[in-house]
């Protein structure tokens, strides 16, 4: 029995923010954005438009993709960090904004790694038995995390959500394989005040902003992320040469390129969207994800990495055959 892929669906806001418009705000230039995180522009959700807005339009967008109705889904898995609300989770109101009123849902924390997180999750809850079709959803609105005056920061994120659709599969004797294949998890939170936002309901009871130490997390970020992408291949008997496609956490072209330099991936290989979209935390992944799959790049019987690292530091890698 598998956890297969049987659909994908995407969403960005309509609004673009570009280099050189952030440059009329702060102290910064389009030039020294792309050399130092290859970044051109972000988009930024409306006044009003919720990270369980982005998440619903990416979701609808699954389930068309799939052929599916909200009716056909039994579970739904949010990795997000910007709830529209302490609670309840994203995953509850986005449950409601597609009416769906059975099964049930939860929202998952993990930063910038969630969306990895989260098919982990679906994965083990399929396998399990306690659901038979996931909506696993990235979204956020990260955004509002920001200082919008602090040059460090404000100028690496953006918001949008992407969407999975996890079904359970009973593979035929001799029929190729498909779905999740394998994963590795990974936390330490000796590093969290790395990556932090300096808010929340039981420290200052206000939202606060994302504080980072840049150096620092590039110093870990691609030890890390290698070393969950070799763990996760070897559990599968895989190995690198194995792969059609990788498809990284967009936080950084010069982590992502650092990263595949390291597992020796030609950079063909190499799903890169940080460009358009920036760091946008547990959608990253799905976005990029998204976007080869529409493009035509990946296509059925890939095998395809999913990585990412953020904020605590987590970090994690899930290997699947598309
Ligand atoms: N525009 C212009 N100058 C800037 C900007 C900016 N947007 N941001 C920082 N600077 C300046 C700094 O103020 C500093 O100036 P100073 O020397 O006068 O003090 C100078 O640039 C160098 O600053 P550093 O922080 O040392 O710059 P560095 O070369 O390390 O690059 C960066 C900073 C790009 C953030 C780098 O550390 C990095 O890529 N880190 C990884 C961070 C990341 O990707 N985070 C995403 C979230 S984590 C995740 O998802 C994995």
């Amino acid at each position: 029995m598998r956890s297969v892929i049987r659909g994908i669906g995407s969403y960005l806001p309509a609004r673009i923010l570009t280099n050189e418009e952030l440059a009329k705000t702060v102290d910064t230039s389009d030039e020294w954005i792309q050399q130092r995180v290859g970044i051109k522009e972000r988009h930024i959700a409306a006044e009003g438009e919720f990270t369980s807005d982005l998440g619903v339009a990416a979701a609808r967008a699954a389930l068309d993709n799939a052929g599916l109705a909200i009716a056909d889904i039994d579970l739904i898995v949010v990795a997000t960090t910007t709830p529209d609300y302490t609670f309840p989770s994203a995953a509850t109101l986005i449950q409601m904004k597609l009416g769906m009123h059975h099964g049930f849902a939860f929202d998952i924390q993990a930063v910038c790694s969630g969306f990895v997180y989260a098919v982990t999750t679906a994965d083990t809850y399929i396998k399990a038995g306690l659901a038979n079709r996931v909506l696993v959803i990235g979204a956020e609105t990260f955004s509002r995390l920001l200082d919008w005056t602090d040059r460090t920061t404000c100028v690496l994120f953006g918001d949008g959500a992407g969407a999975v659709i996890m079904e359970r599969a009973e593979l035929a004797d001799g029929e190729p394989e498909r779905g999740v294949l394998s994963s590795a998890l990974r936390s330490d939170g000796r590093h969290w005040d790395k990556l932090y936002v300096d808010g929340g309901p039981s420290t200052t009871g206000t939202t606060g902003v994302v504080h980072m130490q840049g150096p620092e997390v590039f110093r870990h970020a691609v030890g890390k992320i290698t070393d969950v992408v070799y763990q996760s291949l070897e559990q599968a008997g895989y190995s690198v040469d194995d792969l059609d496609w990788f498809v990284p956490h967009q936080a950084n072209k010069r982590i992502i390129d650092g990263a595949g330099a390291k597992l020796g991936l030609p950079p063909e290989k190499v799903v890169t969207t940080v460009d358009l979209h920036a760091n946008t935390s547990a959608a990253s992944v799905p976005l990029a994800l998204s976007v080869a799959v529409a493009d035509g790049r990946i296509k059925p019987g890939d095998l395809v990495m999913l990585e990412a690292m953020g904020g605590g530091f987590t970090w994690g890698a899930a290997l699947i055959r598309w």
